[in-house]
């Protein structure tokens, strides 16, 4: 009864994950969870604040599928003020988080057939949204002594006469590295003049620290930002997950043709959490320096604990609150007879013998690495790399 378009889609491997780590937390054993994908902060009080207000001031009814235009108008303002870039509020729809607005995209760019260049390791959602759009997802694999970032080279070897977009992750999630300007600019420039649209998603791009600085590419230049579009959202930045609310800006024509999916498949987004935004991209906002602060210090720890653990190599994060270590090293090694083959088995080691659970590399299409996120306390940090470095110890 389920269709073809559906059956081809794949469920997350962080599901088997979280079901292991559920059913041991069922029998009574203390796991370490560093597999989260939200900041553990709560949102801050003057954005929960904006939002009691917008209940109380009967902000409670539909507004315009794209959004209210005095909250595009704070985007617009946000975007120009945070990363250079002008965009009236036609060129801005406001969906249902960052993930909605990715839907919607593929859903107006693509046709039957157009391949979506991705490259590997890649946030889970894009391969499978271009496949529910009817796209191809062509993956790039990108090389951890080049910070995981895409090159030129790369980017060239995978178009072809039916590349149509290209999708960047910047900061990235998984690895937490990011592309500068120089990095930035050859790829915007290929993508020119292929013809090629580039979808970023920069999501993570203000929670970037050790000393690091974001540039969108859609700042580049007029003729780069008009095959852009530019995805961000409050989730991440504002501790936000819950409230739902992403925003995509771009050409005019793509964005009213985004908003045509919209209107039928959710219309506006929450009306409340809209204006909870608009407080919260309209004022200075200590709670995310804060953030920012404790990602940082976190990242360093994990880093300097990785370091000290045999056979674990890892590129410093730049942004976001995950680090991708590669983990390739321990397999062939034995757990209770059976050989660690994948990152799905060393995560599964993990599991049982430290109680730590963490992500596996090939949720996001590289094996032989996983995904820690340090989006939890210190001490769960400290905790868990104490429990990995001994179970390490006696694997060896
Ligand atoms: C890279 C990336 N893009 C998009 C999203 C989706 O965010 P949102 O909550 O805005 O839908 C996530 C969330 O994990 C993410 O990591």
């Amino acid at each position: 009864m389920i269709s073809k378009r559906i059956e081809q889609i794949a469920f997350s491997s962080t599901v088997k994950v979280n079901q292991k780590a559920r059913e041991l937390r069922a029998q009574g054993v203390d796991i370490l969870d560093l597999s989260a994908g939200e900041p553990d902060f709560n949102t801050p009080e003057y954005i929960k604040l904006a939002a009691k207000q917008a209940i109380d001031n009967d902000f409670t009814r539909y507004t315009a599928v794209a959004g209210l235009p005095e909250v595009r108008q704070v985007i617009a303002d946000y975007l120009r003020t945070s990363y250079r870039i002008d965009y009236s509020i036609d060129e801005i729809i406001i969906s249902n988080g960052v993930k909605h607005a990715l839907y919607n995209l593929f859903m107006a760019l693509l046709d039957p057939g157009d391949e979506v260049i991705i490259p590997a390791p890649y946030w889970v959602s894009y391969p499978e949204q271009v496949k529910l759009a009817g796209g191809i997802p062509v993956f790039v694999d990108t090389d951890e002594s080049k910070d995981f970032l895409l090159t030129p080279e790369n980017l060239e070897s995978a178009i072809t006469a039916g590349s149509k977009a290209l999708v960047l992750c910047n900061p990235s999630n998984p690895t937490g590295t990011m592309y500068e300007e120089e990095q930035l600019r050859p790829l915007a420039e290929i993508c020119v003049r292929h013809n090629i649209m580039i979808i970023s998603d920069e999501i993570y791009s203000r929670l970037v620290y050790n000393g690091h600085h974001f540039i969108s590419i859609a700042a580049l230049s007029d003729r780069i930002k008009k095959y852009s579009v530019v995805l961000n959202g409050v989730s991440k930045t504002f501790a936000m997950t819950g409230w739902r609310i992403g925003f995509a800006a771009g050409p005019r024509d793509l964005i009213a043709a985004m908003g045509k999916v919209q209107s039928h498949n959710s219309s506006n987004s929450c009306t409340v959490s809209q204006m909870a935004t608009k407080t919260a991209l309209s004022q200075e906002s200590k709670e995310l320096s804060e953030m920012c602060l404790h990602f940082e210090n976190r990242g360093k720890y994990l880093m300097e604990r990785l370091a000290e653990m045999p056979g674990i190599e890892c590129v410093r994060p730049m942004g976001g609150f995950s680090a991708f270590p590669k983990v390739r090293a321990w397999f062939g090694k034995q757990v209770d007879r059976n050989t660690i083959e994948n990152s799905m088995q060393f995560v599964e080691f993990l599991i049982e013998k430290a109680r730590v659970a963490v992500v596996p590399g090939d949720a996001f299409g590289k094996d032989g690495y996983i995904r820690i996120s340090f989006a939890t306390s210190m001490d769960v940090i400290e905790r868990a790399m104490d429990r990995m470095a001994q179970a390490l110890k006696e694997l060896n």
